[in-house]
């Protein structure tokens, strides 16, 4: 832990002076509190986008942008991509510490029991039509959860709290579940239930692609590769879609209605939506016959976005994304699989790298950039990789959900400023135009 002296910040307004209070995280990171701005000086702070606004105080995940540094609960991400798997490290984000061999068999034993839907579930996804995006569905059933286990979500914060293990099992079990039913209804398969006797990622595969009379036989590389996709993405701090889940839970609502509304901010293809999309490019490359340059020139005019390059806090490579680069070239090699994609984002990324219009604008790979290749690896189809990312999110959103919620939430409310109309006169119909 670091410490610095907290500096001393005044604000001056024309002739008034307003001492400032500095707040200190346990990196040494400094933010100004701000708490009684307006109250005191009638002003606002403006920041569009948020990039300078520390909306909360948390305990759970640490990125240092500018050094490639991101820890889960003070974990480095590299020792948990070695060593852990997703399970371990989702109990890790949501409970705070890793847990005893006894805490980790509880853990998945919760799992296992809350892995099925409520059967009347499946009609609610043969309503929905065959080519529903995925997104779309998963941000439904994860709200619709809140209707069919009525007592994990009573929106009342302190009973919530009270079944938060259940809750919290139920969504992270779930999810995969959902995620697998859905793939198989859109193909018109049948729906393959949970196995009790396989893991969390192996019983996901087979969810997706087991046949009533062929079992899937999962590789282990397989179940390691999704294992790390899926713990690399458990938390990313207050990112758009884990701070969507903090301003729905401020308002003291449940658990899955804000998980719902995280899914939903992330679909967008500036946050997790960029996984389908960096594919979608890759491929429109390859189609075009182009080698990326042209590509690149229309980047650097503001024509397109290099999909899975930059970051809002990354000014240096994502750590993430370097970890699943050399995942993926391990997983398709052990696979025997040559992939025309592959070399297409190697071609990027290296010209990428060396451009003066990334290199100024500090834009490096982001974790989306390989995903996507792994996924197709597996046989995750395109249009399901920004469910895995949410499949992957879910121990983020739950341990920022109990954050707030043990936390006496203050209602999150920013402030704007107002720039439409002055006040103007009602116009009947007849007069105007
Ligand atoms: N390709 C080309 N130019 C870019 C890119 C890109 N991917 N990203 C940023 N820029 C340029 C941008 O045009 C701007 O240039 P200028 O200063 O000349 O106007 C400059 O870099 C700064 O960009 P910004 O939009 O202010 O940066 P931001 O912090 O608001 O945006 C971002 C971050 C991730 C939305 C953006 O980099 C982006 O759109 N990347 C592509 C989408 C993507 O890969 N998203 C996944 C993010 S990682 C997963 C997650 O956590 O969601």
């Amino acid at each position: 832990m670091s410490k610095k002296p907290k500096p001393k910040v005044t604000l001056h307004i024309d002739d008034k002076h307003f001492d400032l209070p500095v707040r200190q995280g346990t990196e040494g990171e400094m933010g100004l509190d701000i708490t009684r701005l307006r109250e005191r000086t009638s002003l606002v702070t403006y920041d569009n986008g948020y990039g300078n606004t520390g909306s909360c105080e948390s305990q759970v995940t640490y990125i240092h942008g500018e050094n490639s540094i991101l820890r889960y609960r003070g974990y480095p991400i590299e020792q948990l991509a070695e060593h852990s798997d997703f399970v371990e490290t989702a109990y890790l984000v949501i409970y705070g510490d890793l847990p005893t061999a006894t805490q980790r068999a509880q853990f998945s034993a919760l799992l296992t029991e809350n892995a099925a839907i409520h059967e009347r579930m499946v009609y609610l996804f043969e309503s929905y039509p065959r080519d529903a995006h995925p997104m779309s569905l998963l941000s439904a059933m994860v709200n619709a959860l809140a209707c069919y286990y009525p007592h994990l979500a009573t929106n009342n914060i302190d009973r919530d709290m009270v079944n938060i293990n259940e809750a919290a099992a139920s969504l992270i079990s779930k999810v995969r579940t959902i995620t697998a039913m859905a793939y198989r209804m859109s193909r018109g398969l049948p729906i393959i239930y949970p196995k009790r006797s396989l893991k969390y990622c192996e019983n996901f595969l087979h969810m997706m692609f087991s046949e009533p009379y062929d079992l899937y036989k999962c590789e282990p590389e397989v179940a390691r590769a999704l294992n790390l996709i899926l713990l690399l993405h458990a938390d990313h701090e207050q990112n758009c879609s884990t701070a969507t889940v903090r301003m729905v839970a401020s308002s003291g609502a449940n658990l899955f209605a804000s998980a719902a509304a995280g899914v939903c901010a992330l679909w967008g293809p500036f946050h997790g939506g960029a996984n389908q999309a960096v594919i979608e490019m890759l491929q429109a490359i390859h189609d075009s016959g182009d080698d990326g340059t042209h590509y690149i020139a229309e980047a650097k005019d503001g024509d397109r976005r290099l999909m899975g390059f930059g970051h809002r806090i990354y000014k240096n490579y994502d750590p993430r994304a370097k970890i699943i680069g050399r995942a993926c070239e391990q997983l398709l090699n052990k696979l025997g699989l040559d992939d025309p994609l592959l070399q297409i984002a190697h071609k990027l990324e290296q010209a990428a790298l060396n451009d003066e219009y990334f290199i100024e604008r500090k834009l490096y790979p982001n974790v989306d950039f390989y995903s996507g290749i792994m996924m197709r690896a597996i046989g995750i189809p395109l249009n399901m990789f920004t469910v895995m990312f949410a499949i992957g999110r879910m121990p983020g959103w739950v341990a920022n959900w109990r954050e707030v919620a043990s936390g006496k939430p203050r209602i999150y409310r920013p402030r704007q400023i107002y720039v439409g109309h002055t006040q103007r006169d009602y116009v009947p119909v007849e007069k105007r135009g």
